[in-house]
């Protein structure tokens, strides 16, 4: 059986990243596969957060995933820190993972900056806490942005390194990353050479999703551009990462590749391009913020989602975490 876990943050509101990499790939995903989608509270505080803010954007998150057209019925949509499970065998996964590997990991080095020393030990070890997130179910495949490609690759090194230290061979399956769509990557609207992110000062650097069509159009037309028209080909996109950015999420938007959103507004302004661009992203969130905003003044039934899914996700994590205490030999006294 393929089983799809993947995870958001709830370190604020998604962007235009999140959903092109990640939600909206888990709306198509969904008739293949059996998938959970958890709200990664813990994860969110390896960095500070403000108590409130996170119960809030935990919500918010969850209605996203739900306004973009998740089924709350036939999958299963939770807060992480609701199933015990994943805390417990990220402990055991902190004994299994070695601290060079981590030592190579990206986006802490990205995090923690230059004050390494005062980073949260959690920051640190977050991979391990993901890792144990997909394998708590025996999770085969997880659709991520690229960014999380590397965090995958230690998934599966921690998956194989258990099953080999303690002579189980498939215990755990390796999960595999899908990573899909012609947006993996987005960047940021201020400068296409960062990352499209929750954590970057500048509001007019992303699109949230509750953003409405006025701040689309003026976060469009804000952002930065290169003097040259657009190009005629796909080659005349090197060395024009802001270019490459805002065709790339046409694409995407559209449903089409880039080679023929290229071909399209070959030869265009980028005036022209970016009335285009603003009317396609409000077309197409528009009707998913409406959607946010009815769920988010029911917070009763957000709430209830969230519930009946940990319930369903503890119904599959339990069995196997017992599991796993056989295999490192965790007395359980029944
Ligand atoms: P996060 O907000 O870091 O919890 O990310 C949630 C999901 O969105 C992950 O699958 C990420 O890989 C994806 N993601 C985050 N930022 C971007 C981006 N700028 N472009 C594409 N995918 C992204
Ligand atoms: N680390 C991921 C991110 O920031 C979120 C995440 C946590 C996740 N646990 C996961 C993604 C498990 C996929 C599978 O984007």
């Amino acid at each position: 059986m393929s089983r799809i876990f993947s995870g958001v943050q709830p370190t604020g509101n998604l962007h235009l990243g999140n959903y092109l990499g990640a939600v909206r790939n888990w709306v198509k995903l969904q008739h293949d596969y059996e998938c959970i989608f958890c709200v990664v509270d813990m994860h969110a505080i390896t960095v500070p957060q403000d108590p409130k803010a996170l119960t809030a954007s935990t919500r918010e998150v969850a209605a996203a995933m739900i306004a973009s057209g998740v089924d709350p019925k036939k999958h299963i949509i939770f807060n992480q820190s609701q199933v015990s499970g994943h805390a417990e065998l990220a402990w055991i996964f902190n004994c299994v993972a070695r601290l060079g590997w981590l030592n190579r990991m990206t986006q802490f080095k990205d995090k923690a900056g230059k004050n390494r020393e005062n980073a949260s030990v959690g920051l640190y070890a977050y991979p391990n806490l993901m890792a144990a997130d997909i394998l708590l179910y025996k999770a085969t495949h997880v659709p991520v942005g690229e960014d999380q490609k590397q965090h995958l690759e230690l998934a599966r090194d921690i998956a194989a390194k258990f099953n080999n230290d303690f002579g189980v061979e498939n215990f755990f399956p390796l999960p595999e990353p899908l990573i899909l769509g012609t947006a993996t990557r987005v960047m940021s609207l201020k400068d296409g050479t960062k990352k499209m992110s929750k954590s970057d000062p500048s509001e007019l650097s992303r699109i949230n999703m509750t953003d409405d069509a006025d701040d689309i159009a003026k976060k469009i037309r804000k952002a930065k551009t290169d003097p040259e028209p657009l190009p005629g080909d796909d080659k005349g996109l090197e060395g024009r990462p802001e270019a490459a950015n805002l065709l790339g999420i046409y694409a995407a938007l559209s449903d089409s590749t880039l080679t023929e959103t290229v071909a399209k507004f070959a030869g265009e302004g980028f005036g022209t391009f970016k009335q285009h661009l603003a009317d396609l992203a409000v077309a197409k969130l528009g009707p998913i913020q409406d959607e946010m905003r009815r769920l988010l003044d029911d917070l009763a039934y957000v709430d209830s989602v969230l519930k009946d899914g940990a319930e369903r996700a503890n119904a599959i994590a339990e069995p196997i975490m017992a599991e796993i205490k056989d295999v490192v030999g965790f007395l359980t006294v029944r």
